[in-house]
């Protein structure tokens, strides 16, 4: 199937990981525990669970990943025969600040990515690097209760000075809060644990406590712009920072306006921080709304500034699916993202219910281009499945070929006809990793099939899934091949 359109040269068709979910090796080099390593296996129907500290015999699947701490090397010659041309991932910032207070970074765990970077380099991959993805380290969260407290922000600036001044020389994009905007999400275990590091709150302290967090975690993300930029500077490199969305449109439910306007709350409460990493600054309604509500949010006039002078260079965001919403009948249209989302009877779900949008990731891409006028850079789209290993070692995955089909065949309308800037587009997960929702390893994205199952029982042999040849197709002809 042509799909009629070939992305701009220079396009960068690749995937995306995160260090947590691959890397294993948790505690080797003077790596620290981060929040990754305290969090047993879950499933489908059963929430991981966070334990306080990591326990003998409990089954922690982010402490092996798939090995690649060691097998990087034959990984990558695996994607540049796939055709890669970026590749992101995370770096663990417990491998360079293990507890994350310390005074000096760890210099194995920055030889590490040293030498991780280098080997992209010589595979022609272009490293694409994420801050802080799912990684806190434990010991800001037990010792200062992660980003709550102010104090958070000069450690997670120093940790990404440092990185940024190491790699700058050969890593161009930079993202610094991997889906910041979960947090509206109250599901179990909470994003506000996995994205910044709070635990142990009160539930009706909660709402307010995520909005603080998410403050500081603003401020930090742009000291981080903002002394990106001024390492170029003196690099003589060429760097960009982005803020990292996830983008799931909410739709309303019906053709009601209540439901409309609802809907309208929806998006803006989910991309407040959007509004902010790009905008410059929060929404009014949003402040109206904290008032209303009597929080009373430490955001100093400095903050402000720091905010308005340095905005994100372009958004990043993954995107999997959509949501319906409906009107509550609440003047104040407070959104609770898990009470008042619905299915849409047009899309099917995936095994793990997750709604199948295609359409959606060009109504998203219009609607953030009309909001914040950045160049966007899609760093993860994918579908989660149970594959299958055949006797003769095959894995035919027509249905990520299908998912995949459908959501590039969006994205380039939304590059080719409605003149959206694009950097690239990095589906998840290129080879397959733990879960980050539920830790399992049998939820698969790859084009790379890994053989090891949800104990981590296995080979951990690599196998070339039917989507491989597919995506080599696709990324050897700019776009225009979808098979
Ligand atoms: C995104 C995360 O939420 O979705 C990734 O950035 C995650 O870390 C991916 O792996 C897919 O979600 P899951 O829960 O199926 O692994």
């Amino acid at each position: 199937m042509s799909s009629g359109y070939k992305m701009p040269d220079g396009f960068l068709w690749g995937s995306a990981v995160a260090a947590h979910q691959l890397e294993g090796a948790w505690d080797v080099d003077g790596k620290g525990v981060s929040i990754a390593d305290v969090m047993l296996a879950g499933n489908k129907d059963t929430p991981r669970v966070v334990t306080d500290t990591v326990e003998p015999g409990g089954n922690y699947p982010n402490h092996r990943g798939i090995d690649f701490y060691h097998t990087y090397p034959q990984d990558f010659k695996m994607m540049k025969e796939l055709g890669l041309k970026a590749f992101r991932t995370s770096i663990a910032w417990t491998r360079i600040f293990p507890n994350g207070d310390e005074a000096e970074p760890n210099e194995a765990g920055l030889q590490f990515y040293d030498n991780m970077i280098d080997e992209m380099l010589a595979n022609d991959i272009e490293p694409v690097i994420t801050l802080s993805h799912f990684e806190i380290p434990y010991h800001l969260v037990t010792e200062y209760g992660g980003f709550s407290n102010r104090k958070v922000i000069d450690f997670f600036v120093k940790f990404s000075d440092t990185v940024i001044r190491r790699y700058g020389d050969r890593v161009k994009y930079w993202m610094t809060f991997n889906e910041i905007t979960n947090q509206t999400a109250w599901m179990d275990p909470h994003p506000m644990l996995q994205n910044s590091g709070l635990k142990d709150y009160k539930e009706d302290e909660a709402q307010e406590l995520m909005y603080q967090a998410s403050h500081y975690e603003l401020v930090a993300s742009a000291l981080v712009t903002k002394h990106a930029h001024e390492i170029a500077a003196e690099l003589h490199a060429d760097i960009q920072v982005g803020c990292m969305l996830s983008m799931n449109p909410v739709y309303p439910a019906s053709t009601k306006p209540e439901d409309i306007l609802m809907a309208q709350r929806a998006m803006q409460t989910r991309y407040y921080w959007g509004d902010v990493h790009a905008n410059s600054h929060y929404p009014n309604w949003l402040k109206n709304f904290w008032q209303h509500k009597g929080f009373h949010l430490d955001i100093t006039k400095e903050d402000e500034t720091i905010l308005a002078e340095n905005t994100v260079d372009y958004v990043a965001f993954s995107y999997y699916m959509s949501w319906t919403v409906s009107d509550t009948g609440d003047e104040w249209l407070e959104y609770n993202e898990d009470e008042n989302h619905g299915d849409n009877p047009f899309l099917e779900k995936s095994d793990w219910g997750w709604q199948i949008d295609p359409v959606g990731i060009r109504w998203a891409m219009n609607w953030m281009w009309d909001r914040w006028h950045k160049p966007m850079f899609i760093v993860e789209n994918g579908f989660g499945a149970y594959d299958k290993l055949t006797e003769d070692n095959q894995i035919h995955d027509d249905y990520r070929i299908s998912y995949f089909q459908r959501h590039i065949k969006a994205m380039e309308q939304a590059v080719a006809l409605d003149g959206i800037p694009l950097y690239g587009y990095l589906p998840w997960s290129g080879i397959d990793v733990v879960s980050a929702s539920t830790g399992e390893m049998l939820k698969r994205y790859g084009f790379i099939y890994v053989d090891l199952d949800d104990m981590g029982e296995g080979t951990g042999k690599r196998y070339y899934k039917d989507s491989f040849k597919w995506y080599q197709k696709v990324i050897s002809s700019n776009g225009a091949d979808l098979g």
